[in-house]
C-alpha cells in the first residue's frame, strides 16, 4: 500500500515514530509534515532524536488562526494527494493537521485512518474537540488508544470500522526509554534530584489564552515550596510575557526539552501537573502521580483508575492536591501493551487488504481484536 501519513505537530512527530517504523515493513509511506509546528525545538529535535524519516514534503503552513490554518493545509496537502494517489491517509490525534488531514483525504475519496480515535472533552468550546469529532466522522478506521475511546464512538453510531490497539505513544515510550536513560544528560544540566521536584507543562488554549487561568497557575506555582521544572511552549511563553508573569525563584521555567530530555524528566518527578493529553498518559506509563489543570479530560480512565486528578487551575484546588494526592498501588494496562504500532500495520495487511476497508459497516473485526488484547496479562509498569 501507498500511504500518506500526515504529521504537523510534537505529540504527532512522536506518535509517527513508532507506527512509521511498523508500517515501513510492508508498505511504501510518505510522510507529510504540514509545518504547523516549526520552531527546531517543536519539530527537528523530535526528528533528529527519534531517527524519524525526513519528511517528503512539508507544506510550511505555520501558525495561524484555526481557519487560515486549517484552510492552507487543506489547499496544500491537496495537492500532494493529488500528485501521490496514495491507497489510504493516516491521521492521528485532534490537530489542525488532523482536521485538515482527514477533510483533504476524504474529499478525494481516499480511505482515511484516525489513530487515536474516540477521545471526547465533550467541550466544544476546545478546538481539539471539534478536530476529534470531525476527524472520527469523516475516517474510515478507528484505532483507538483506550476502551473508553470505543464506547463513545459506539455511542455516535461508529462501530465496524473501530479497533482498539492501545496507545501508541506507549509504544514510544518503551521503544525509547532506554536510550533516552544513556543519552539524557537532564537531570545533571538542571542539578535535579530524582524525586525532589515537579514537573509542570502547559499549553492548552483555555489556559493560556484566559489571563486570570493563567493567573491562577503562576499564583499557583509560586505558592508550592517545591522545585519546579516547567518547559514552556512557545504559546505559553508568548501569553506568560503578556500578562507579565513574575516565577518565584523555585519555579524554573526553561526551553521546550527534546523527547529523551523530557521522559527522564517525567520518571524523575515526583509529581507531574499538566494540561497536556501526551503527558497525561506518560505520567501514567511511568506511575507518576498527575494533577490535570484542566475541569475535563479526555483521558478519563487515568482519573477512575486514580492516578490523575482534575484540579482546574484555583490556586487552593491545586495547592490542596500537590501534596496529598496519593494514587493507588494498583496500575492496569489501561492503554494496552506497547505493540500498536505492529496491530496498526497488521489490521491494515490482514483485515484491510483482505476484507477492503469498513465503511461504516457494522462487522466485527474491532471487536475481534478487542477480544485478543484483553487477554493479554502485560503491565506497562516500567
Ligand atoms: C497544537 C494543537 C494542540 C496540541 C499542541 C501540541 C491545534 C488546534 N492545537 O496546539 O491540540 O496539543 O499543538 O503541542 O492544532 N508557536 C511557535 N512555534 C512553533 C509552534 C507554535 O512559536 O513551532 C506558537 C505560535 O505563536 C502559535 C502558537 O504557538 O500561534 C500556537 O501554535 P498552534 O500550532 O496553533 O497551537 P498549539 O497551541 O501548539
Ligand atoms: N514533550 C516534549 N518536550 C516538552 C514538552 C512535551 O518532548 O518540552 C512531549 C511529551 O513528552 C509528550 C508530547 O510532547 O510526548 C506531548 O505534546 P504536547 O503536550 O505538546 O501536546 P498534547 O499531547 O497535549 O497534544
Amino acid at each position: 500500500m501507498r500511504i500518506v501519513s500526515v504529521v504537523g505537530a510534537r505529540p504527532e512527530f512522536i506518535q509517527v515514530a513508532p507506527v512509521s517504523r511498523a508500517l515501513r515493513k510492508k508498505h511504501q509511506e510518505i510522510l507529510v509534515h504540514t509545518g504547523q509546528h516549526y520552531d527546531y525545538l517543536m519539530s527537528q529535535a523530535f526528528f533528529d532524536e527519534l531517527g524519524i524519516p525526513a519528511p517528503d514534503y512539508n507544506l510550511e503552513v505555520g501558525s495561524g488562526s484555526h481557519g487560515r490554518q486549517t484552510a492552507e493545509i487543506l489547499v496544500r496537502l491537496e495537492e500532494v494527494l493529488l500528485k501521490e494517489q496514495p491507497d489510504l491517509v493516516i491521521v492521528r490525534g485532534d490537530t489542525n493537521s488532523t482536521l485538515a488531514g482527514a477533510l483533504a483525504a476524504s474529499k478525494l475519496h481516499i480511505p482515511t485512518a484516525h489513530i487515536e480515535a474516540g477521545e471526547r472533552s465533550f467541550d466544544r468550546r476546545m478546538p481539539e474537540e471539534i478536530n476529534r469529532l470531525v476527524a472520527d466522522c469523516l475516517a474510515d478506521l478507528h484505532f483507538c488508544a483506550s476502551r473508553v475511546a470505543l464506547q463513545r464512538l459506539a455511542a455516535e453510531g461508529i462501530t465496524g470500522s473501530v479497533y482498539w490497539v492501545g496507545d501508541v505513544m506507549l509504544d514510544a515510550m518503551l521503544q525509547n526509554r532506554a536510550v533516552a536513560r544513556r543519552k539524557s544528560d537532564v537531570m545533571a544540566r538542571l542539578e535535579l534530584e530524582p524525586g525532589k521536584y515537579a514537573l509542570v507543562t502547559v499549553h492548552r488554549a483555555a489556559n493560556t489564552d484566559d489571563p486570570v487561568r493563567l493567573g491562577q497557575i503562576v499564583q499557583a506555582l509560586n505558592s508550592v515550596p517545591e522545585t519546579i521544572v516547567f518547559p514552556a511552549h512557545p504559546r505559553t511563553r508568548k501569553a506568560l510575557n503578556r500578562i507579565a508573569a513574575h516565577f518565584a525563584p523555585h519555579v524554573r521555567l526553561i526551553e521546550p526539552v527534546g523527547y529523551f530530555d523530557m521522559m527522564i524528566l517525567e520518571e524523575n518527578a515526583r509529581l507531574i501537573a499538566t494540561d497536556s493529553g501526551g503527558v497525561q498518559r506518560e505520567a501514567y506509563f511511568m506511575g507518576i502521580p498527575c494533577l490535570t489543570l484542566r475541569d475535563e479530560t479526555e483521558w478519563v480512565e487515568t482519573v477512575e483508575v486514580g492516578w490523575n486528578k482534575l484540579v482546574g487551575t484555583d490556586p487552593e484546588r491545586v495547592l490542596d492536591a500537590w501534596f496529598n494526592f496519593v494514587p493507588p498501588a494498583e496500575h492496569p494496562p489501561i492503554f494496552g501493551d506497547g505493540t500498536a504500532a505492529r496491530r496498526i500495520a497488521q489490521i491494515l495487511e490482514s483485515d484491510v487488504l483482505a476484507f477492503g476497508l469498513p465503511r461504516g459497516q457494522n462487522g466485527a473485526p474491532g471487536e475481534r481484536l478487542i477480544a485478543n488484547l484483553a487477554s493479554l496479562e502485560m503491565g506497562v509498569n516500567p
